[in-house]
C-alpha cells in the first residue's frame, strides 16, 4: 500500500515560509482517503454524520508545548473563546497552560471540569453581574478591568477582608489584525483604557486606591490574526512606559505584563503565519531592553493565544448536497455553512477545502462552495479548485477549522450545531454531540 504523507506541519511556520494547513498527523491513503490522528475522515463522516468537526488532540497538545517551549519564562493562557469543551480544558491543563475566559459560561465550564480557577483570567468589555459574581465565587486568578466603571463595581463585590487580583486592559494605540472587525489595539473602540487620552493612567491611580483590589499588571490585546511581530514590540515599549510612570507616580512596581493573543495562522497553503519563536525572542529582548531603560525589573510575561492552539488542529467535514452550474460559476452546496462557520461572511476569510473519500481523475475546475442557509452570502469558500466531477454525496474537508467556528456557531434555520470528534493514535471519540431538534425544541417553552 502506498502511503503519501502530506507536507508535515509543525507549529507555527515563519511568515514567509510555505505553511501546510493540515495537522502534522495528516496522511493521504490510496483512493483519496485522508487520515488525521490515524483515523480516516470519511469513516468519521459515516459514523457521526455530516457536517462534523474533527479535532486532532495531538496537534492541540503539540501546539500548547510549542508555546511553553517558546516562552519558558511566561505564563501561556489559552483563549477559550476560540473553542472550549471539557476535554479541551483537560488537555490545556495537562499541558500546563492557563485559560483566558470572557464569560461566566466559559469560566464555569472550565472550573467545574477541574481547571484550577487561579490559573484563569476573566476578560470582557461589559462583564455582567453574573460574570463578576461567578468569578469571585469560583476564585478566578485575575479579573482584567476594561473600563473605569468596573473599578468600583468589582471593589464593592469583593468581600470584607478579601482581596481580588486585577489587571488593567490598556489600548496602546496600535492598529493590527487580519480584519477591521478584529482590531482591538487602537484608541477609538469599545475595549480598554486608552493610553493616549490618559484614561489608563487615571485608572491605575483609582485601582491602587482600592484596598480590596490588587493590581498585578497591565494587559493589552492588539487584535487577531496578526502575522507581524512588530506591533507586539511597540506594545511592549508603550506598556513599559506606563509601568514606569506608575512607579514614578505611586512608587508601585507592577509585576506582570499581559500581551494578549492574536497570533495569525495560515488558512490556505502559502498564507503568512506569525513566527512563534521569533515573536518570543524579540518580545523578550524588547522587554529586557525597555525595562533596563526605564530602570524597572522585568515583569512576568503573559500571552493568550487562542486560534494558534486550536485553529490548525480542527477540520470541518461536509457532504455535498447539490452542484449547480451558471454561466459564470459552479456552485457546490454542502450540508453546513454560515451556521457552523460564519467567518467568510463576517471577515471575508478564504479557505481551501478539498475532496476526500475518493480519488478523482477529473481535471480541476474553479468552484464556489456554498452552505445550505437561506442567504446568498452563505459562502464557505470562493473560487477554489475542486475536481470537475464533484457531485452530490461527495465529502469535502475544510482545514484550519478548529478556532472560531463552533464557538461562534448558531442554529440558524433550526439546523443543529455539528458534533466534535477527537482523534488521536488511531482512535476517535465524540467530545460534543450534534445539537438535535429535541435540544432546540426544549428551549421553546411558550405556546
Ligand atoms: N485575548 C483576548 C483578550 C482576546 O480578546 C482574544 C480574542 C484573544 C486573547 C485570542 O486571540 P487569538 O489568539 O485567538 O487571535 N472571531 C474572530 C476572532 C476574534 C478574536 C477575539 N479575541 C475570528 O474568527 O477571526
Amino acid at each position: 500500500m502506498t502511503v503519501t504523507a502530506l507536507p508535515p506541519f509543525t507549529a507555527p511556520r515563519p511568515a514567509d515560509g510555505p505553511a501546510s494547513v493540515w495537522p502534522a498527523s495528516t496522511v493521504e491513503r490510496p483512493h483519496g482517503r485522508l487520515e488525521v490522528g490515524g483515523v480516516a475522515l470519511d469513516e468519521i463522516a459515516e459514523g457521526h454524520g455530516t457536517p462534523v468537526y474533527v479535532l486532532d488532540e495531538d496537534e492541540v497538545r503539540a501546539r500548547c508545548r510549542a508555546y511553553r517551549d517558546a516562552f519558558p519564562e511566561a505564563d501561556v493562557h489559552y483563549a477559550a473563546k476560540a473553542f472550549l469543551c471539557r476535554a479541551l480544558a483537560h488537555w490545556v491543563d495537562e499541558e500546563g497552560l492557563g485559560l483566558d475566559v470572557c464569560s461566566a459560561g466559559e469560566l464555569e465550564l472550565a472550573v467545574t471540569t477541574g481547571f484550577p480557577a487561579e490559573r484563569i483570567l476573566l476578560h470582557g468589555n461589559a462583564k455582567s453581574p453574573d460574570d463578576l459574581r461567578t468569578a469571585l465565587r469560583l476564585g478566578v486568578g485575575r479579573i482584567v478591568i476594561d473600563s473605569p466603571a468596573e473599578i468600583a463595581r468589582i471593589a464593592a463585590a469583593v468581600g470584607p477582608g478579601d482581596e481580588q487580583k486585577v489587571m488593567l486592559r490598556v489600548t496602546p494605540g496600535i492598529s493590527a489584525g487580519g480584519h477591521a472587525k478584529i482590531r482591538t489595539g487602537s484608541d477609538d473602540q469599545k475595549f480598554g483604557l486608552s493610553l493616549r487620552d490618559g484614561h489608563a493612567q487615571h485608572a491605575v491611580a483609582r485601582v491602587l486606591g482600592q484596598p480590596r483590589l490588587r493590581l498585578t499588571g497591565l494587559h493589552c490585546h492588539l487584535g487577531s490574526q496578526i502575522t507581524d511581530v512588530k506591533p507586539y514590540l511597540v506594545a511592549v515599549r508603550r506598556l513599559v512606559g506606563l509601568m514606569a510612570r506608575t512607579r514614578d507616580a505611586h512608587g508601585v512596581v507592577l509585576p506582570e505584563l499581559d500581551l494578549g493573543g492574536g497570533h495569525g495562522i495560515p488558512y490556505r497553503p502559502g498564507d503568512p503565519a506569525l513566527d512563534l519563536p521569533a515573536l518570543a525572542r524579540r518580545v523578550r529582548a524588547e522587554l529586557v531592553e525597555s525595562c533596563a531603560h526605564a530602570g524597572l525589573p522585568v515583569p512576568r510575561l503573559i500571552v493568550e493565544p487562542g486560534r494558534a492552539i486550536t485553529g490548525p488542529a480542527g477540520i470541518a467535514v461536509y457532504r455535498v448536497l447539490a452542484v449547480k452550474t451558471t454561466p459564470e460559476r459552479v456552485f457546490v452546496a454542502v450540508d453546513g455553512g454560515m451556521s457552523d462557520n460564519p467567518r467568510p461572511a463576517l471577515y471575508g476569510v478564504r479557505y481551501a477545502p478539498r475532496l476526500i473519500g475518493r480519488r478523482s481523475g477529473a481535471a480541476p475546475m474553479r468552484a464556489t462552495v456554498v452552505g445550505r442557509h437561506c442567504e446568498a452570502g452563505d459562502v464557505l469558500a470562493e473560487d477554489v479548485p475542486l475536481p470537475a466531477d464533484v457531485h452530490p454525496g461527495d465529502l469535502l474537508a475544510l482545514p484550519a477549522a478548529g478556532a472560531y467556528h463552533l464557538s461562534m456557531a448558531s442554529s440558524y434555520n433550526l439546523v443543529g450545531r455539528p458534533p466534535v470528534v477527537a482523534v488521536s493514535g488511531g482512535n476517535s471519540r465524540l467530545l460534543v454531540r450534534r445539537e438535535t431538534l429535541e435540544d432546540l425544541r426544549a428551549r421553546d417553552v411558550g405556546l
